[in-house]
């Protein structure tokens, strides 16, 4: 391997309307189904989220992506010509052809890339980052642009609400460029693992090319996500907890070593348990659960975004991302900023 990879610049974007708790609870009662802000927020941490406006261009999968996009090349400090190589994390992509990621090469302009989309759901940003590191350490790729985009809003089941009050929209970005196999500042490892026996956890059952929508199935609401949430809780304490054991063992590193810890936003009673698990303290956990729920491949990219930019993530640092999905699909990655 002539090279290592690593992050030189990282964007978010998120929808205009905040959807407060109030506000989903209000919208539930009127189809007959009782729940309460304090329910939501003790239970999950979610004080708010935000769903793109229906119709609305400029909130599509792919907008959002895009504005994420230019502002991490802004920071990488390149052009959208530059990009060789673009992955797009989503399972909520703008149409089913062609990928999400030819919508956003079109718009952004990247006319020398080639690109898809990876659908490993919340793990998706950690695959995706995993997926383009391969093609930069072989010399193939010299610019990648990996993209954890979702509009969740459109699987909402109103009438579930074991589930609608988790999720929302939103885009993180990331270019990945190659740098010296020995550079201080690169991806250290990662890990990947997927357990499609656990499917049932979290699925939309219609829409796919098994179960095409009849008014029958649209009426039954089988295209939106159907959830198993306290089976998905205990996987995935214990599959987070394991997967940044295995993480920082195989890199022989202590917790006490690590800067920032930074899993996936699913339920912040998920993110305690498995940090006290760990005995990572509160100050090393990266959170943005409270504004913007679970929005899936976007937690792990909007989180590094956020804390890149005001001065949290530091070169030098070590951080060890840590996520679980439908699928299951399961990702750790360990690196130094
Ligand atoms: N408002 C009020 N009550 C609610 C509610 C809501 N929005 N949702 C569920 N409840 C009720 C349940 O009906 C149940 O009532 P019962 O005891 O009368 O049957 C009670 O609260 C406890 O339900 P339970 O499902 O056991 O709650 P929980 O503490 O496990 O919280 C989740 C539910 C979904 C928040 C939680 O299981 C979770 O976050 N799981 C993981 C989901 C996840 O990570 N998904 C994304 C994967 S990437």
């Amino acid at each position: 391997m002539n090279f290592a990879a690593r992050i030189t610049g990282t964007g978010s974007a998120f929808p205009k309307k905040r959807i407060t708790n109030n506000s989903i609870v209000k919208k539930m009662a009127k189809l007959g189904v009782e729940s309460s802000e304090k329910w939501i927020f003790e239970r999950t941490g979610i004080a708010e989220r935000r769903h793109s406006e229906i119709g609305n261009k400029a909130e599509y999968n792919s907008s959002l992506g895009l504005i994420a996009a230019q502002k991490a090349l802004e920071m990488a400090g390149k052009k959208p010509e530059d990009i060789d190589q673009i992955v797009y994390a989503t399972c909520t992509g703008d149409t089913i052809l062609p990928s999400t990621a030819c919508w956003l090469q079109k718009k952004i302009g990247a006319l020398n890339a080639w690109v898809m989309d990876i659908n490993a759901a919340c793990s998706g940003f950690i695959y995706g980052v995993a997926t383009v590191e391969q093609f930069i350490k072989t010399g193939q790729t010299k610019t990648a642009l990996v993209i954890g985009a979702e509009k969740l809003s459109v699987l909402l089941n109103w009438e579930d609400r074991g589930s609608c009050i988790l999720f929302g929209d939103g885009a993180g970005a990331a270019v990945v460029e190659p740098v010296a196999f020995d550079s201080p500042s690169q991806i250290l490892s990662s890990h990947m693992l997927s357990d499609g026996n656990l499917w049932e956890l979290l699925h939309v059952p219609g829409g796919g090319s098994n179960l095409e929508l009849t008014p029958e199935r649209f009426a039954g609401h089988e295209h939106k996500a159907k959830m198993n949430g306290p089976e998905l809780f205990k996987v995935a304490v214990r599959t987070l907890t394991r997967f940044a054991k295995e993480e920082l063992k195989k890199n022989n590193i202590t917790v006490d070593e690590l800067d920032w810890f930074i899993l996936h936003q699913a339920n912040i009673r998920i993110i305690n348990a498995v940090a006290k698990r760990l005995g990572v303290p509160q100050e090393k956990i990266l959170l943005n659960i409270e504004r913007y729920g679970n929005t899936s491949s976007a937690t792990i990219p909007t989180l590094l975004d956020e804390a890149v930019r005001d001065g949290r993530i530091r070169k030098g640092q070590l951080l060890l991302l840590d996520a679980f999905g439908a699928g299951l699909t399961f990702g750790s990655m360990l690196l130094r900023w």
